[in-house]
Formats: structure tokens, sequence, C-alpha cells
């Protein structure tokens, strides 16, 4: 069925040269809505994973110009997950919650035997950060075990390969030597940043003070190597062979944004002043991902200045769009800059995203027109799935944005000088105690708590009752 809609679709793209583009009214939470649903849907209509012969969970498009990786269709999945909470619109849960639980793996952790010649620890954290919005939002349940518990596994695996023989600590990119590419000699920001991010809202999520422990750590390592600069740009690589050097020569947009959030969240915990200083640094130095002479979010610094990456780096922006996004609703004082930039780079990503008869088809950058852009089912779905959550991460900042019964009015943040009024912390939830706090930055509700249980208490009982997060020692390296 969906293999033959991808060939008519693609048939149709061919034909139709006329298009209609997206208009977007940023400050209405219906067109913001309207316009999540329509990209939502073109990202499903793609995705044949539940039709024989195709693997659910991943997106094999019989015909397409570039593979949509396994670390990519992670993403994707999140920004579905995200998708459901933030617009109410359910439609899809069925095909992400099965997607999810397919890709589990043997270990329930996110290495799926097919994917272990090459994975990568970012590959593993961002499968266990959808396991982990799913356990935020409260998402439909796994037929079996519990979200929370499969994003513990995957951080108490990551925290067993923290190799301080190299560089005094730090993952290494590639889980396992046999790793196809020359990479293993590398620790990389993605995967460094994955494990600080899912450390720092597992803290939050559980009130365990291990996790923030260990994200404090990886967070201190980052910038004692390197892929942290001084003026708080992230840089992608330290190279074993080269005494554990950085390259500074391109600063790295998704780390930057991973590293941003989870700062934020650090600092939503114990508002301690160096948190603080760097998600005020984070949000200076976005400024080196901005198209010249806008706020709009752009991928020029890596690589798309000499156009080496093709389509390769598309994902990226939606991935940091809605990493900033998070880190505003977390620490909205420090953070609140993003947003500008947040609400100038949806009204760019919707413009540029046009029909192409059955098939949408995104530009990669969000502040001029790309006429050559492929459509989804053609190599461009990293771009559709951008201009989603760059879209959708709008409504965090919409009181009227989320319609579930059980929440609680969001309070204004009333902190944040000019956009005061528009951002709105989307939360319900303030009964986590850590380090001597109130926690009242939970970035989601948790629609099946009431706001006067303490999520402690919750969270430890789920935690007793199904413990699925054990060790696996054997397969960490
Ligand atoms: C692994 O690959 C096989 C063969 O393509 C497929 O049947 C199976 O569903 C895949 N499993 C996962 C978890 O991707
Ligand atoms: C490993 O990754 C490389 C480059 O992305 C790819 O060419 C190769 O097919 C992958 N190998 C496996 C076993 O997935
Ligand atoms: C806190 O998390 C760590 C690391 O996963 C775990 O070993 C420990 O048992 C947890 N503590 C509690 C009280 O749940
Ligand atoms: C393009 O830029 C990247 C990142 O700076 C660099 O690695 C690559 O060699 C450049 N390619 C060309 C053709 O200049």
């Amino acid at each position: 069925m969906a293999a033959r809609k991808v060939f008519l679709s693609f048939l149709l793209s061919l034909i139709f040269t006329a298009s209609s583009a997206i208009n977007l009214d940023v400050n209405s939470a219906n067109s913001i809505k309207a316009t999540a649903r329509t990209l939502a849907g073109a990202i499903v209509d793609v995705y044949n994973g539940q039709n024989a012969g195709f693997t659910p969970g991943l997106f094999d498009i019989p015909i397409v110009r570039d593979e949509v990786h396994f670390w990519e269709a992670g993403a994707i999945w999140t920004s579905l997950i995200e998708y459901s909470h933030l617009t109410g619109d359910s439609q899809h849960d069925d095909l992400i919650a099965t997607a999810l639980e397919f890709q589990v793996g043997e270990q329930r952790n996110y290495m799926p035997k097919n994917q272990t010649m090459n994975i990568t620890n970012d590959d593993q954290s961002r499968w266990a950060l959808a396991a982990l919005t799913a356990a935020e939002v409260g998402f439909k349940k796994p037929q079996s075990g519990e979200w929370l518990d499969l994003a513990k596994t995957v951080f108490d695996n990551q925290v067993l390969r923290w190799d301080t023989e190299r560089c005094n600590g730090g993952l290494r990119f590639h889980i396992f030597e046999s790793g196809a590419e020359s990479s293993w000699d590398m620790k990389d920001s993605v995967s460094n940043g994955g494990f600080f991010l899912l450390g720092a809202r597992l803290a939050r999520l559980t009130g365990n003070e291990s996790y923030y422990e260990w994200a404090d750590r990886s967070f201190k390592w980052s910038q004692d190597v390197g892929l942290i600069g001084e003026d708080y740009l992230v840089y992608n690589v330290a190279s074993l062979n080269k005494e554990c050097s950085v390259p500074k020569t391109s600063p790295w947009l998704q780390s930057h944004a991973i590293f941003a959030e989870g700062a934020a969240v650090m600092f939503s915990l114990t508002d301690e002043p160096k948190w603080k200083d760097a998600v005020s640094g984070f949000a200076i130095s976005v400024k080196a991902f901005q198209a010249e002479g806008t706020s709009i979010l752009s991928d020029d610094s890596t690589c798309e200045k000499n156009g080496s990456c093709a389509g390769r780096l598309s994902p990226f922006t939606g991935i940091a769009a809605s990493a900033y996004a998070r880190a505003v609703v977390a620490a909205s004082t420090q953070a609140g800059d993003f947003y500008e930039m947040l609400q100038a780079s949806a009204k760019g990503a919707a413009q540029y995203c046009h029909w192409y008869g059955a098939d949408m088809r995104c530009g990669k950058k969000w502040d001029e027109e790309d006429l050559e852009a492929p459509t989804a089912v053609d190599g461009g779905l990293g771009r559709v799935f951008s201009a989603l959550e760059v879209v959708q991460a709008l409504l965090r900042f919409m009181p009227e944005s989320t319609s579930t019964e059980t929440s609680p009015t969001p309070t204004a943040s009333g902190s944040h000088k000019g956009s005061a009024d528009r951002v709105q912390m989307d939360q319900s939830l303030s009964g986590i105690v850590f380090k001597g706090h109130v926690v009242q930055g939970m970035l989601f509700r948790e629609p099946t708590l009431r706001p006067e249980r303490s999520a402690v208490m919750e969270v430890s009982r789920a935690a007793s009752e199904g413990e699925v997060g054990k060790m696996n020692d054997d397969l960490a390296v």
C-alpha cells in the first residue's frame, strides 16, 4: 500500500510543477496546530514500516536519494510524540508506540542486532530520548515494561562506557571497535551531549541525584577537553590520536542545542550560577547559527557554506529547534532569547514548505527559497521533520496549546523581558524536591499524575514495580 502510494506521489511530483505553500500565523495556536498536522501527516505518509516486507520503526523508503539513518528515525519518532502531546492529536499514537517498541532490541536498550555493526552512543541516546520523552508526557504505555526504564537502561549502559583511559573521561563515538568507519578513535560532542541531556532529564523526572552527578561530570569533561569552548560554542570531536585535541574549525549546531537544553534543565534543578552562566552563554553563542542579519536558525557554519553536506544535515535544525524550545521552558529567564529565534525560524520554515503533488517538500534553509528541494519521499524527509519541530515548538509558549482537560492553566514565567507575555511554562507538576529545591520547571505535563501527588513518590513506586533497567554489563564496552 504505502509503497504504491510512495510511487504515486513520486510520479505526481514529476508531473506537478505548481505548488502551494503553507501559510503559518505564528501568533495563532490554531494555525500552528494545523501546520503541524500537515507536516506530521506528510511524515507519516512516507512511512511504510507497518507494511509487510518493511521494518517497524525504520524509514526504508524505496525511492530515496539519501537513506534515513537509525538515529534520524529516533529523532522523527520523538517529534511525533511531541506532536501528539502538544496538539492533542493522537491519531498517530499507535504507529509511534509500535515503532518505539519494535526497535528496543534484545536487551531493551535500543541496540537492536541489525544496528550493532555501526551503532554509536548518540544513536542509542537519540532513541533513549524518544523513550524518555514518552515517559515525560505520559504517552500511551508500551505493551511491556515502561518507557522510563528504557531510558534508564541506556543511561546505565553509557555510564559503564565512560572511559577514563583516554582524555580523562568521556564516551567514544562508536560503541564497538568493529564499527565500519575509522571513527573509533574519537570522542564526540553529540554522544557526550546526548549522555549529558539524558542524565539531566532523568534527574529531573526521577529526582535521583546519581543522574545529576553524571550529567555534571560529563558537562565538566566536555568543557575540560574543549568540546565546549569558553565562549560556549560547541565543536564536533576530540581526536584520540591527536592527544584529545579538538579542531575548532566549525561549531556544531546539534551539540550546541542539546548542551543548551541540558544546562537549562540543570539550572532549573539547582539554581547554581555555573548553570546560569552556561545557559546565558549558549543563548549568546547561538548567534553563530543564525542566518546573517536575521535571527533565523541556520546550519551554515557547519557545512552548508561550501555545499558539502547535501541533504544530510537537514534534521539537525529540527533537533536543535526542539532542544532550544525545551531550554526556554526549563529556564526562561536565561534562555528567553531563543524564543525570538524560534518564532522567526518557524515562520521561514513553513513558508518554504510546499505541497508538490501529494508529496511535501521543505527547504533546507529557513531564510530563502530552495527550488531544488527534494520531496519527503525523495530524500527530503529530514527537512519536513525539521519544519515540524520548529513549528510545533511554538505551541510550548501558548497557553491554549494543549487541550488536556486534566491540565491546570499554565502559569506565565513573568521574568523574561520582551516576550514575557508569550513565554509560558508548559508545566503542571511542581512536587519534585531536588537538592533542596522544589522544582517548578517540569518540561511537560504529566497527565497521569495529580498535581498534589509527589512526583518523587510516583516515580519511585514505578521504579520498584518494574525495574527492567538492570545494568547490562555484558554490553558495555
Ligand atoms: C532486522 O532485520 C531483519 C531483516 O531485514 C528484519 O526482518 C527485522 O525485523 C529487523 N529487526 C529490527 C529490530 O530492525
Ligand atoms: C555502516 O555505515 C556505513 C556508512 O554510513 C555504511 O556504508 C555501511 O553500510 C554500514 N554498515 C552496516 C553493517 O550497517
Ligand atoms: C539512582 O540511579 C542510579 C543510576 O541508575 C541507580 O543505580 C540507583 O539505584 C538509583 N537510586 C535510587 C534511589 O533509585
Ligand atoms: C567543506 O567544509 C567542511 C567543513 O568545514 C570541510 O571538511 C570540507 O573539506 C569542505 N569541502 C570543500 C569541498 O571545501
